[in-house]
């Protein structure tokens, strides 16, 4: 029986669902089981996840992706683990319980613990220790909130009963029953709590926040065998980790210098590779680590916007504007432009390069003639203009001109919306043929560890071509249309404010 071990599954752990994708050595996929699970919005700003269900619907697409593949699962060589970032989880060492909900990277109730930090003037030494800001996207605000509401929660942490982690740490705790307590330096730069130079946990940090090592998993690089788990009855080791936008970039092959990327997911995340070298962001963008793998380190530049396709769900599942996400761009297509109306999304606030934690969304320009296309269009729209300031920052910070726009993510199968992006900055928007590069990166990082692969050389030589949008906008159209975005932003700041 030929029971070469060819096949890596990836877990990919995203926002709204739990997805796992079996990949070939040929970089193919064989199989795709995802499921949706619920987001609990316990208050104005809140969001939260049952951890529970996060663990059980990925362990149930698990099962399911090698089910449907008819894969016999001796043949999987490999893990990988990629996931939605900076989300915080606190659980019980001793019984695997959690102690509260997840808190959700979107969820802005920590902003007053923010202000506090800020109010210190501890901004400075975060950003040279973290290269973040401090905003309630960061893990560290929402700890420290845990352990402040969960009554006796500080007192147990600091006895070692307590355990934090990312996703990915919780999956993998949970995966190999408790035997593996780890995370990788793509999802530790995400905490606020990881020094991406010492490339270790900061015990300023640490102090600061009044937060317990003892609680914090232990940093291992993103490309090695952490633990093994059980697939089918087959005991499989998991050995990649890397947060899902960093695990995008490499699925993208960005693996040198200047290469970037921009994820069309639940937000929006544009990472360029920096290299070995950080660099320190002047134009509102952060720095994080993009890949530890080999004894190397990679870092990159990011721009992180927090609604980018959760705009599409907001007009299906809050205004049901549309019944199906795929028929926003056919329903934008049926009106030539928005009739002057614009959509900010700013839902939880704004990310990149704004960073404000009381922005809201807001709708502006609206007239009688306003109908249903032109706020699909809008919405539409309001993605590739964030991603088009994001694109404006990494240029003034780098001083390069981007020449064309990797783009991947669910949102990017949107023809319109690729064609508005390329529109809208002016250059070319390129999209590969495998649009699934967050759960390719996490494969790519388990096989390189395993030996599927040998090099990223031999990676970057397998793959296909795929779709290019090129810009067709007249350029004073281009700029009076980003001036009106840039002014309707300024309506949604500090709309929720103090
Ligand atoms: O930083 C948040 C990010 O990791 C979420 O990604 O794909 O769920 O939008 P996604």
């Amino acid at each position: 029986m030929d029971l070469e071990k060819r096949f890596i599954l990836a877990l990919d752990q995203g926002t709204t669902s739990s997805r796992a994708i079996l990949f070939d050595s040929g970089q193919r996929i064989v199989s795709v089981a995802q499921r949706d699970f619920a987001q609990h919005y316990p208050r104005e700003g809140w969001v939260e996840h049952d951890p529970m269900e996060i663990y059980s619907t990925q362990a149930g697409m698990m099962a399911e992706a090698v089910t449907k593949s008819g894969i016999d699962p001796r043949k999987i060589a490999a893990i990988g683990v990629t996931n939605q970032r900076e989300t915080a989880i606190v659980w019980e060492r001793a019984t695997g319980r959690p102690v509260y909900p997840a808190i959700v990277w979107q969820c802005r109730r920590t902003a007053a613990i923010c202000d506090r930090l800020k109010a210190e003037g501890a901004g400075e030494m975060i950003r040279k220790k973290t290269g973040l800001l401090i905003d309630a996207y960061f893990s560290a605000t929402k700890i420290r909130w845990i352990l402040d509401e969960v009554p006796g929660a500080q007192q147990r942490a600091e006895r070692g009963e307590l355990l934090f982690g990312t996703v990915d740490s919780w999956l993998i705790w949970k995966l190999t029953g408790g035997a593996a307590h780890v995370t990788d330096p793509t999802n530790a730069s995400r905490t606020m709590l990881y020094n991406i130079h010492t490339l270790d946990w900061d015990q300023e940090l640490l102090d600061l926040l009044s937060i317990p090592r003892a609680m914090l998993p232990e940093v291992r690089s993103s490309s090695e065998i952490y633990g093994y788990t059980d697939l089918c009855g087959v005991r499989v080791p998991i050995a990649g980790i890397a947060g899902d936008q960093q695990a995008a970039l490499f699925g993208q092959c960005c693996f040198e210098r200047g290469e970037a990327k921009n994820t069309y997911g639940t937000g929006c995340f544009l990472l360029m590779n920096m290299g070995e070298t950080p660099c320190e962001s002047r134009n509102g963008l952060i720095t994080t680590v993009a890949v530890s793998r080999g004894g190397r380190i990679q870092y990159a530049l990011e721009g992180s916007v927090f609604v980018g396709g959760a705009v599409v769900q907001w007009l299906r599942d809050e205004l049901r504007l549309i019944s199906d996400s795929a028929e926003i761009g056919p329903l934008a297509r049926t009106v030539e432009d928005t009739g002057g109306v614009y959509l900010v999304p700013a839902f939880t606030g704004l990310g990149a390069p704004h960073w404000d934690m009381y922005a809201r969304g807001c709708v502006m320009g609206l007239t009688r003639g306003t109908t249903r296309a032109h706020l699909a269009r809008a919405a539409e729209e309001s993605i590739a203009y964030q991603v088009a300031e994001l694109v404006g920052a990494m240029e003034r910070d780098t001083g390069t001109a981007l020449k064309t726009l990797n783009a991947d993510g669910g949102a990017s199968r949107d023809g319109f919306l690729m064609q508005f992006q390329a529109d809208i900055l002016g250059r070319p928007v390129r999209r590969p043929a495998i649009l699934e590069t967050t759960a390719l990166g996490a494969a790519l990082l388990a096989g390189l560890a395993v030996g599927v692969w040998d090099s990223t050389e031999q990676i970057r030589r397998g793959r296909g071509q795929g779709a290019l949008f090129s810009p067709e906008m007249p350029p004073q159209q281009r700029e009076r249309l980003l001036a009106g975005w840039s002014r309707a932003v300024g309506h949604s700041r500090g709309w929720a404010g103090p």
